[in-house]
C-alpha cells in the first residue's frame, strides 16, 4: 500500500537554495523513493511569482512523489499540519560580512515562524534551520515555538552538515583515502569561522586518520581555517552564498534524522542537553547517531585542552548571539 504523503515546508522557495532543494526533495532524495510528499512553499509577498515559476518546473518533472504544492506568503498556511520544516528563507550574507552581521535583519522572521511552527505544525514536527545565522535563528524558533507547549526544543535544529561535508572534502584530499571510508567526524559549536572540525576519531577503513596525516600544523594553519572560512571563499569566488551544496547539507541532515544514519556519526546543530560542558539549551554542533526519527549526542569522547578551548571559543560566541537576541525573546 502507498505511504501517506508527508508535509514539508520550504521557506525561502523562491531563493536560491530553494532552487536546488525542491527537485531533489520531490524525487525522494530526502525521504526516501517511497514516500510522497506535498510541499508547502513559502515566501514574501513579492515572490509569489516566481515560487509560482518554480512550482510550474515541478510541475514539469512529473515526480510520481510529489502528491501536492501550495505557495503562500503566511506562515499560518506555509506550516499547518507540517511534518518537516526547512526554515531556509532569510537574507544571505555579501562579501565581507560575518553571517552574525545578519542577525539583527534575520532574527525577526525566526520570532514570527517560530510562533507558527509553535501554533499550528504537526507536534512532532523536524525543524532545520539553514538561514543564517543558523544556531541562533534556530535557538529563536525554538524559544518562540515552544511557548505554545506542541513542538518540544528537541525538534529544533540547525545545519552544521554542511560544515561536516566540508571537512570530510578536505580529509579526503588530504590522506588520499576515500571520502566514503570517512568516519566519526564532528563539527562542534556554531556555523561560523568559530567552529571546530575535530578530527581526532576520524578512521578510514579502521586506520585512524589523524596519525595518517600525522602534520598538527595542517590541522591549525590549513585545516581548520579552510573549513571555517569555506562559506566566505564561496561567496568572494561565486559572487553569491553557497547554495547547491547548502541544499545538499539540508537533503543529507533530515535523511538521517528522518531515516538513520546506520550507526555512523554526524554533526547536528541541536539544543545542548548539558553534554560536553555545554550550556543546556544553546544550539551547538554535536556529534549523533540517528534512528527512529531520533537523534542522540555520542557520549564518552575525550576533550583534550586544545579541543577545549576550540569548543569554549565556539560557544562563546553562540553565548553573545544569545544574549544579542534576548530582547527580541523576552
Ligand atoms: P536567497 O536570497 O537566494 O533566497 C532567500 C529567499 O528567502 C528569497 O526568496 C526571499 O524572498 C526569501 N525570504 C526572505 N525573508 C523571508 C521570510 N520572512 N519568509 C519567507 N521567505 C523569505 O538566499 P539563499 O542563498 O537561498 O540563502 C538563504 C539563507 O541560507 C541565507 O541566510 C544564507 O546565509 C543561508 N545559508 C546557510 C547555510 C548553512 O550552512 N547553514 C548555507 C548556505 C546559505
Ligand atoms: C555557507 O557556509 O556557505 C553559508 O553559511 C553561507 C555563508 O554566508 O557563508
Amino acid at each position: 500500500m502507498a505511504k501517506a504523503p508527508v508535509r514539508v515546508t520550504v521557506t525561502g522557495a523562491a531563493g536560491q537554495i530553494g532552487y536546488s532543494l525542491l527537485f531533489r526533495i520531490a524525487s525522494g532524495e530526502m525521504l526516501g523513493k517511497d514516500q510522497p510528499v506535498i510541499l508547502q512553499l513559502l515566501d514574501l509577498p513579492q515572490a509569489q511569482k516566481a515560487v509560482k515559476g518554480v512550482m510550474m518546473e515541478l510541475e514539469d518533472c512529473a515526480f510520481p512523489l510529489l502528491a501536492g504544492m501550495i505557495a503562500t506568503d503566511d506562515p499560518a498556511v506555509a506550516f499547518k499540519d507540517t511534518q518537516v520544516a526547512l526554515l531556509v528563507g532569510a537574507r544571505p550574507r555579501g562579501p565581507g560580512m560575518e553571517r552574525k552581521d545578519l542577525l539583527t535583519e534575520n532574527a525577526k522572521i525566526f520570532t514570527v515562524q517560530g510562533a507558527a511552527i509553535g501554533q499550528y505544525a504537526d507536534p512532532n514536527v523536524k525543524v532545520l534551520v539553514v538561514g543564517n545565522p543558523c544556531n541562533t535563528n534556530a535557538y529563536i524558533a525554538k524559544a518562540t515555538a515552544t511557548k505554545f507547549g506542541r513542538v518540544k526544543p528537541g525538534n529544533f535544529t540547525a545545519m552544521l552538515r554542511l560544515d561536516h561535508n566540508r571537512a570530510l572534502s578536505q580529509l579526503a584530499a588530504k590522506s588520499g583515502r576515500d571520502v566514503s571510508s570517512l568516519k566519526s567526524l564532528v563539527v562542534w559549536g556554531n556555523h561560523s569561522p568559530t567552529m571546530y572540525a575535530d578530527y581526532r576519531y576520524v578512521t578510514s577503513n579502521g586506520d585512524n586518520v589523524k596519525a595518517l596525516i600525522n602534520d598538527e600544523t595542517w590541522n591549525r594553519d590549513t585545516f581548520l581555517p579552510t573549513v571555517g572560512k569555506r562559506g566566505a571563499a564561496i561567496i568572494e569566488a561565486r559572487g553569491l552564498s553557497s547554495a547547491a551544496s547548502a541544499a545538499n547539507a539540508a537533503i543529507d541532515h533530515i535523511r538521517d534524522w528522518v531515516l538513520g544514519s546506520n550507526g555512523e556519526w554526524v554533526t547536528m546543530g541541536i539544543p545542548s542537553d548539558g553534554s560536553y560542558g555545554i550550556p543546556e539549551g544553546i544550539i551547538y554542533g554535536f556529534p549523533v547517531t540517528t534512528a527512529n526519527g531520533e537523534y542522540k549526542i555520542v557520549q564518552g569522547l575525550e576533550i583534550d585542552e586544545f579541543s577545549r578551548d576550540r569548543m569554549n571559543f565556539t560557544l562563546k560566541e553562540l553565548e553573545e548571539e544569545r544574549a544579542g537576541v534576548a530582547d527580541l525573546l523576552a
